[in-house]
């Protein structure tokens, strides 16, 4: 019977599936697995269902001998070394499709809770220092008919978009190619990055982690942006330059930020976590109970697919097929 590693325990509905076809050797502390521990972990098993936590690299794929490909429980994939693995041979899949909804609704809620200050908020009520209702108090920023800026028009950001049609907000994004859903259906302006963050009243990122996409929004961006705009990302962490953020939160250079995810998690960069404008969720945006399960049983799959020698339905890689 072949064997698979899960380097941290994820919903039943991905393991009972894995089970009933192969033996899984499950870290079973919730935690990810150290670099020591994941490297003899791969040591003797068929295929490795791993985390975006866990970094995939050649040393980890030299380790794996007898793995028949590398299953990632997330639809980023900036863990994985996917050319060293297709050099190799090793397909590597995601899950593309289960978390849309969700990270775009999370986007939103991001979005929200920074312009109407929510975090900044419930303390007070908590605390019962609130005083009762007051004509200045907790002044946020408008949403319906401001300008929504989608930077990464692929599956995450176009459901984001889609979701501001109650909102009649005017929809500007940033992507290589055209984006015909969003153009028909909101009719949403494909414009370049600096005309994006001169005009957006909100930023939202959605792009993959890759060499081009690190530090897109550094302090030159975010000084592009008006000083009454809000930026939001549920992408990766890398993609904005943390630092240059807090400076710009700190000197009101943008009005907030909405953050799911973080350039070095799980650290933060000083400063930001004292700053009242910006809104801090951990990394949570796939979080849902229907998203993590359908994320589980889609890593599940694609690994049963490799370790029976098929074609991985998500499979990033096609070339090793060939
Ligand atoms: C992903 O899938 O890439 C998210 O960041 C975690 O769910």
């Amino acid at each position: 019977m072949s064997r698979a590693l899960v380097t941290r325990r994820i919903p039943d509905a991905g393991l009972d599936l894995l089970r009933r076809h192969c033996e899984v050797i499950l870290n079973p502390e919730d935690r990810p697995l150290t670099r020591e521990e994941l490297l003899d972990g791969v040591r003797r098993v068929d295929g490795v269902l791993c985390l975006l936590t866990d970094r995939i690299d050649g040393e980890v794929m030299e380790a794996a001998r007898a793995a028949r490909g590398f299953a990632n429980f997330a639809v980023g994939f900036d863990n994985i070394d996917v050319p060293e693995a297709t050099r190799r041979r090793l397909p590597v899949s995601n899950t593309p499709g289960v978390l849309t909804d969700a990270t775009a609704e999370m986007a939103w809620c991001l979005l929200f809770a920074v312009a109407r200050r929510i975090v900044e908020s419930d303390p007070v009520m908590r605390s019962g220092r609130w005083p009762g209702w007051g004509p200045l108090q907790f002044l946020g920023g408008d949403v319906t008919g401001k300008t929504l800026g989608v930077v990464g028009a692929g599956r995450i950001g176009q459901a984001f978009a889609l979701k501001s049609r109650g909102f009649q907000m005017p929809v500007l994004y940033v992507d290589e190619r055209p984006n015909g859903t969003l153009e028909r259906e909101l009719g949403a302006r494909r414009v370049g990055l600096e005309t994006l963050l001169r005009d957006a009243d909100f930023v939202s990122v959605h792009v993959p982690l890759n060499p081009a996409t690190r530090h897109l929004i550094d302090a030159r961006a975010l000084r592009a942006m008006k000083p009454t705009a809000y930026l939001v990302n549920t992408a990766r962490g890398p993609v904005v330059d943390e630092r240059a953020l807090v400076e710009a939160l700190r000197e009101g250079v943008i009005a907030g930020a909405g953050l799911d995810v973080y350039e070095d998690e799980p650290r933060m960069a000083p400063g930001l976590a004292g700053l009242a404008n910006v809104v801090l969720a951990p990394h949570t945006a796939s979080a849902t109970i229907t998203s993590r399960n359908n994320m589980a049983l889609t890593a599940a799959r694609n690994l049963v697919a490799m370790m029976s020698g098929e074609r991985a339905p998500d499979c990033l890689n096609p070339q090793v097929y060939e």
